[in-house]
Formats: structure tokens, C-alpha cells, sequence
């Protein structure tokens, strides 16, 4: 299944991701024919895309990655347990526009719930709001797989608030909480520059979620901490911690982002109906505008796993499933690292991995155009 290449000798898009998954489920502790089952769902998600050779140009200009691949993995990790392996993905990139890539998307997401026999009813509800007949925004809808022992996916679709319009976003996300019955939940949402995603857990979850994503321009660590609403003191010293290591700023004043560096995130987490208030509070890092490459990245990674007691093997088996370029040769094969509290369970460091199925970008600060990519 590993790149297995097009008579030109370019492998597709399909089969170069494809192996990354299958390389990354034995990094992950998953068994061979998990990792199959897993590499044929990512290709149904994919349709016809996965086809194409990568010496032609991304299927479409996906907002899901920065060189436009649609496919992003990221591990999670817990002190004493094997990672767990994620996959995001834009099914039907290349579909044609957002009108079409929400239906491809729909479609691969009613396929998947028939096949594990998941309800989509909860999804049905907020169709009229995300996607309408011309969706507006840099993207429809993605779809996240967190592969489990046993072949069977935990599923998670992401939304776009800004596809009634971006100056309806916030009314979307208020709307889209209140028909899920989070009647109490947006007024508890600290403020913020922008909604990015409104995103359900669907299928077999003990706790399936309802979360929102912020855009925060120029944090400094005390207000990233200030943004949950989740845990105590301790939870909150930890959140600075991991802002302080993940942007690389020490002194508590800075800010963290200028203008060309995007902005940190917050997720919040919503499960019960009862009281308004979240059960998760996730930070984002978006780790590859705030380092010269890919280097500097996992350096903060290793450090933030070790303050969470992980051991930072796997994430470095988990680099040589994805890339064989040498770290310090591109910026952006780490896109975020992410810190998560949920109530009742120990912290967890997410690490994303970028595909780079189509481009590396070199170092800050050099100005050649293309790193080629090994494969
Ligand atoms: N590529 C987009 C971004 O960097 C969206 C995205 C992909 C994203 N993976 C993510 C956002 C993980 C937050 C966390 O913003």
C-alpha cells in the first residue's frame, strides 16, 4: 500500500497518504488489519482524488492544510498508553466548490454511519445552517477519524460557521447550540476575533460532544489561560506553561501572535445540557508561525510531552511514518500543538502532523522556493 507509484513513478495522492496512515497505525499500536480497514476508509473519503498523481497540482485549494493536501494526522497522547491516531479530512476535495465538497462530504458521512450503524440526526438538524444551497467560506465540511483498535472509528464532523455568511457566524454557532439543546452555552464563550468551526461528535462515543472553535489575535499566556472555563488553579498553570513552551515566549507580557502569525485557538467542549457550562477547554498553538522549522517545533513538543510525564518516543517514530526530510530542512510538518483539559480526565497533549503530500515549506528566513519531498 506504500506509494505504491503510477507507471510515471509519481505515486497518487491516495497511495502517498495512505502509507503515512498505514505507517502511523503501527506507530500507534494498531494492528496491520486495522491499518488496512483504516487506509481503505481514507481512500473512500478521498473518491476520486486519491487517484491523482501528485505531480499535478492538489485536487482543490483545501484550506484544510498549507500546501493544500486534505489530509492531516495528529496523535494524542496520555501518559502510559500508546498514542491515539487522528485523521482529518476533506472528503470529496476536488468535488468542485463548497457547495459540492458539503455534499460529497454528507454523503461519506451517511455512508460511514450505515456502515457502523451511528445516527446522524443530530447533524440533519444544522444542515439548513452549514450547509445551505451556496455555502460561503474557505471550506464545508471535514471529516475526523480517531482510529481505534477493532477497525471501527470514533467520528467527528467540523463545520463552518462563516457558510451563512461571516457576519452571521456567531448567530450560526448561538442557533446551532440552541437546537442541539446547549440553550446556556454560547453566553459562556469568552470573547473573541473570529468562529472557525462548530464540530459534533457522532457514532459511538460515551460522551459525544458539541464544540466551538475561537480565533484569539495577540494572547499573552494569562489571557490564554483565562479562556477556559474548565478546571482550577492547576489546569490554568499548566495552560500558561504550554502557551510559554508552544509560542516559544518566556516572558509572561508577550503577545502571542502578530499580524503574520495565525492566531492561537480555543475549543470548548460541551456534553451535558444541564448547567451551560463547558467540560473541555483545548489551546491551540499553531506551532509553525511561531518557529524557524520543523526542528524548533518538535523540540517544544518533546518538552511539553515531558512536563505531561509522556514519553516522546512515539512522536518521533511518528515523524519517520510521515516525512524522511530532516527536520530542520522545512517549517510546518508540525501545524499545532494542543493542550486539552475535559473534566473528570488527566490532560492531553495533541501533537498535528502535516501530510506535505504536495509542498514543504523551507525555513523562515530562507527564501528557496521548494524543499523536494522524499518519495
Ligand atoms: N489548516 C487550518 C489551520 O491551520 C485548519 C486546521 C487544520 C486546524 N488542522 C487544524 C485548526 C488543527 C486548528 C487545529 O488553521
Amino acid at each position: 500500500m506504500t506509494r505504491s507509484p503510477k507507471a510515471s513513478g509519481t505515486p497518487t495522492l491516495g497511495a502517498f497518504t495512505a502509507g503515512q496512515l498505514v505507517r502511523l497505525c503501527d506507530v500507534a499500536g494498531l494492528g496491520a488489519s486495522d491499518a488496512e480497514v483504516y487506509a481503505r476508509i481514507l481512500l473512500e473519503a478521498l473518491g476520486p482524488a486519491a487517484a491523482r498523481p501528485l505531480d499535478l497540482a492538489p485536487p482543490s485549494a483545501s484550506f484544510l492544510s498549507d500546501d493544500h493536501t486534505p489530509v492531516e494526522f495528529s496523535l494524542a497522547f496520555q501518559p502510559d498508553a500508546p498514542p491515539t491516531l487522528r485523521v482529518l479530512l476533506e472528503p470529496g476535495a476536488g468535488a468542485g466548490g463548497p457547495a459540492e465538497s458539503g455534499r460529497a462530504g454528507l454523503r461519506f458521512l451517511r455512508a460511514m454511519a450505515h456502515r457502523w450503524h451511528f445516527a446522524t440526526d443530530r447533524l440533519d438538524e444544522l444542515e439548513d445552517l452549514f450547509l445551505p444551497s451556496s455555502p460561503q467560506g474557505a471550506f464545508a465540511l471535514w471529516c475526523a477519524l480517531e482510529l481505534r483498535p477493532g477497525g471501527v472509528p470514533k467520528v467527528k464532523v467540523y463545520l463552518n460557521p462563516a457558510a451563512s455568511g461571516q457576519n452571521r457566524s456567531a448567530e450560526t454557532v448561538r442557533e446551532a447550540l440552541r437546537r442541539l439543546g446547549h440553550r446556556r452555552a454560547y453566553k459562556t464563550l469568552p470573547s473573541a476575533d473570529r468562529h472557525l468551526f462548530f464540530a459534533l461528535d457522532l457514532g459511538d462515543w460515551e460522551e459525544p460532544r458539541v464544540k466551538v472553535y475561537l480565533a484569539h489575535q495577540d494572547l499573552t499566556a494569562a489571557e490564554a489561560s483565562g479562556l477556559s472555563r474548565v478546571g482550577g488553579r492547576a489546569e490554568q498553570a499548566e495552560i500558561q506553561a504550554f502557551f510559554r513552551t508552544a509560542t516559544g515566549y518566556d516572558a509572561g507580557d508577550e503577545r502571542g501572535a502578530g499580524p503574520a502569525r495565525r492566531p492561537v485557538q480555543s475549543c470548548h467542549a460541551f456534553t451535558g445540557t444541564a448547567d451551560g457550562r463547558a467540560s473541555g477547554f483545548t489551546l491551540y498553538v499553531p506551532v509553525r508561525d511561531y518557529v524557524r522549522h520543523d526542528g524548533d517545533a518538535l523540540e517544544r513538543a518533546v518538552s511539553v510531552l515531558g512536563d505531561h510525564g509522556v514519553d516522546a518516543g512515539p512522536l518521533a517514530a511518528a515523524v519517520a511514518a510521515v516525512t524522511s526530510r530532516r527536520p530542520q530542512d522545512g517549517t510546518g510538518l508540525v501545524a499545532y500543538l494542543a493542550l486539552a483539559h475535559q473534566r473528570g480526565r488527566p490532560p492531553r497533549v495533541t501533537v498535528y502532523l502535516s501530510s506535505e503530500a504536495y509542498r514543504v515549506r523551507p525555513p523562515a528566513g530562507t527564501s528557496r522556493e521548494r524543499v523536494p519531498v522524499a518519495g
